[in-house]
C-alpha cells in the first residue's frame, strides 16, 4: 500500500498552538509527517534552531508518526531528500492565501511531483502568528492559551534573560521590554 510522507516546513519562531493544531491534523491524514524548521542565516530569530527543535520535539513526542528536522535551502529539495511527496501548509485567513498560492505554485514549478496540501487550523487560532506571540510576550502581555506550556516557559526564560542583560542600561533592549513585574508568572 502507498504510504504518504509529508513535510510541514516553517520558521516556528516560536511554535504556537496554531502550528500544533496543524501538526495534529496532519498526523491524522499522512502516514508520516516531518516538521521541518528552516535554518535561515538571513533571519535574526528569537529562538535558535536548536531551541525551536527541542520545543517542537517536546510538544510532538506523543505522536508516533511525527518527527522534527531542520533544513537549509529549497523546501522542495529537502522534500525530495527525505522522500516526501507532500508539503503541508496552514491557511488561517484569506490574507494568507496569496502568499501561500505563490509559494505552492513556485514549488510545483520546481518539483511537479510534490503536492502542497493546505489545512485550516481551528478558527480560534485564525489570528495567531509567531510574530504576534513574540511581540505580545516581549511587551508583557498574556500569551496563555496561544502557545504550548513548554513554549510559554521558554519565552518567559528568554525574556527574563533579556531583562537581566538590559538591567540598569538605557539600551534598545531595555526600552523594548515591559516592566519586569508584568512578566512574572501569574499565581493560579
Ligand atoms: O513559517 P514561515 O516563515 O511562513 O515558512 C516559510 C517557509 C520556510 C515555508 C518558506 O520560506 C520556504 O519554503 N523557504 C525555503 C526556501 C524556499 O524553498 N523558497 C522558495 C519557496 S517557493
Amino acid at each position: 500500500m502507498k504510504r504518504i510522507k509529508a513535510i510541514y516546513p516553517g520558521s516556528f519562531d516560536p511554535p504556537t498552538n496554531g502550528h500544533f493544531d496543524l501538526i495534529e491534523r496532519g498526523s491524522k491524514i499522512f502516514d508520516e509527517l516531518v516538521v521541518a524548521i528552516l535554518r535561515n542565516p538571513d533571519k535574526d530569530p528569537l529562538f535558535s534552531v536548536a531551541e525551536r527543535r527541542k520545543m517542537l520535539e517536546e510538544i510532538t513526542s506523543h505522536f508516533d508518526n511525527v518527527s522534527v528536522d531542520t533544513f537549509e535551502g529549497l523546501t522542495v529539495e529537502y522534500a525530495l531528500q527525505v522522500h516526501a511527496t507532500a508539503i503541508l501548509r496552514g491557511i488561517r485567513a484569506i490574507s494568507d492565501y496569496e502568499y501561500e498560492l505563490q509559494m505552492a505554485l513556485m514549488n510545483r514549478k520546481l518539483q511537479p511531483g510534490l503536492e502542497t496540501v493546505f489545512m485550516m487550523p481551528a478558527a480560534r487560532y485564525s489570528y495567531l502568528s509567531s510574530r504576534l506571540v513574540r511581540e505580545v510576550a516581549k511587551l508583557g502581555g498574556s500569551i496563555e492559551c496561544l502557545v504550548p506550556e513548554v513554549v510559554m516557559q521558554r519565552l518567559r526564560e528568554k525574556i527574563d534573560v533579556a531583562h537581566k542583560f538590559a538591567d540598569g542600561e538605557d539600551s534598545d533592549a531595555s526600552r523594548n521590554l515591559a516592566p519586569k513585574s508584568r512578566l512574572r508568572k501569574r499565581k493560579k
